[in-house]
């Protein structure tokens, strides 16, 4: 166990005596197909062995144009909200200062939370840093400003054996930003597992950018007391809302390389008229395809779902936004929530469109609670693909007309490339862009294959 936890109450032994227990005692999936579909695997505690004043949990995330955003905590508040930092091994010609932020939940203190923005920065660059001016160096390479860019993108993350499993998958082969849909720690309010995961997920985001949305793990709210939630997430995972107009942590948009990247909250207010909807529908407007000629979105609860889980939970987000995406052009929607993969063609109200987005659930990283393994029958002609197995998607955008989806499972630990397909951008469509209004856009349209969309 590790030794730097606080005394925890009662109730949080016996949270992890039924964590325990509902591992042990998962029923066992049957084996489909030609590998053992397994269950959720135990939760991995990864201990603080850092001294107080040195850096732990360092993530790093993207923070405007040619800017990212140190993230760390320590227990030593004395510590400075410094980061030095360089091209070069060892020497940091320059140096940043930040802010920091605490916060209680009930009997919980958190450690001194630091952030700091570094820029600007060149562009497919590795900087190394050092944090508060203690300890180890780390690390991070800066994505490309044009394409080809490439996403790594996993939902509903969680810490066990299978999370760590799909991280070391993602990591295996080179990236440039990852995103992630919703659902990261698995915490459920209690704040130790926050810095658990912190350090489980550091090795992996203190290099890349990772870009997070929040989902219903993180909302952690408690009646009178934490009637808004969202404490630890917007402590810990601060994004740029700010650098993007954006009101709440929980919403927010970004630009790297040819994309522009919408992070939508689904558990935020989306009502037309709501703040949310009203910063989307600015947001959207502000976009100019000739320079990121790629929009893609993400949010937690699926619009569209196949899958017994979570049936109709995002049926009033999708009401209130989806024609707004639609208008925009948005070319693909990134989802989690259901712990399965599902891909989907272009839809537009419950409808095939050659206009629409292409909806991707991708809720399977290998959280606690296991697999959704079951999905509606008959299948919908609108469900292309879908599979209840964990694992991670990879977004590969080669130009401002072409992209590369691939779905990895965790195929007995192995990763193993399961469904893929070539999207075309919609930018790239004359009808679908004359249908939007926009005609200041002459890019040919690409030749289609059997399996584009
Ligand atoms: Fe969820």
């Amino acid at each position: 166990m590790d030794p730097k936890l606080p005394t925890r109450p009662l109730l949080s032994h016996l949270f992890f005596v039924s964590i325990l227990l509902l591992t042990i005692f998962h029923p066992r999936a049957d084996s489909q197909g030609e590998y053992c579909r397994h269950p959720a695997r135990p939760v991995v505690i990864t201990p603080h062995n850092r001294s107080d004043s040195e850096p732990q949990q360092v993530h790093i995330s993207l923070a405007g144009r040619d800017h990212i955003r140190v993230s760390w905590i320590t227990e030593d508040k004395k510590v400075q909200s410094v980061v030095e930092y360089g091209t070069a091994p060892g020497k940091y010609d320059a140096v940043a200062t930040g802010k920091h932020t605490s916060y209680q939940y009930f009997f919980y203190r958190s450690g001194k939370i630091h952030h700091v923005r570094l820029g600007p920065l060149k562009p497919e660059t590795t900087y190394y840093y050092r944090c508060g001016g203690h300890g180890s160096e780390f690390s991070f390479k800066t994505p490309p400003s044009t394409f080809p860019i490439e996403f790594a993108v996993v939902g509903d993350l969680g810490q066990t054996e299978w999370t760590k499993s799909t991280l070391e998958h993602v990591a295996a082969t080179d990236y440039d930003v990852f995103l992630l849909p919703g659902d990261l720690s698995y915490a459920d309010s209690q704040q130790p597992l926050w810095d658990s995961f912190g350090r489980l997920v550091e090795p992996y985001a203190d290099g890349r950018p990772w870009m997070t949305t929040e989902g219903n793990h993180e909302e952690e709210s408690f009646p009178i007391i934490y009637p808004h939630g969202f404490t630890a997430y917007n402590s810990r995972w601060v994004m740029p809302y700010e650098e993007s107009g954006s009101p709440s942590n929980l919403y927010y948009s970004f630009d790297v390389a040819g994309a522009h990247v919408v992070m939508l909250a689904s558990y935020a207010e989306f009502e037309p008229g709501s703040p949310q909807y009203k910063w989307l529908e600015a947001d959207l407007a502000r976009v100019d395809r000739r320079i990121t000629p790629w929009l893609v979105a993400l949010l937690h609860a699926p619009w569209y779902n196949t899958n017994l889980a979570h049936q109709g939970e995002g049926e009033s987000m999708r009401v209130a936004m989806e024609e707004l995406l639609f208008k925009a052009r948005v070319d693909v929607v990134f989802a989690g929530h259901v712990h399965a993969y599902e891909r989907f063609t272009r839809i537009f109200d419950d409808e095939g469109n050659a206009c629409g987005p292409v909806y991707v659930t991708i809720g399977d990283g290998g959280n606690r609670e296991g697999l959704a393994l079951s999905f509606k029958s008959p299948s919908s002609p609108l469900s292309l693909f879908r599979e209840p197995s964990f694992g991670h998607g990879r977004l590969r955008i080669f130009n401002g007309t072409h992209a590369h989806w691939t779905w990895h499972r965790n195929d007995d630990s192995q990763s193993t490339m399961a469904d893929e397909v070539w999207l075309g951008s919609l930018v790239s469509s004359r009808n679908c862009m004359r249908d939007s209004g926009d005609d200041g856009l002459q890019v040919q349209p690409s030749a289609s294959s059997k399996d584009e969309l």
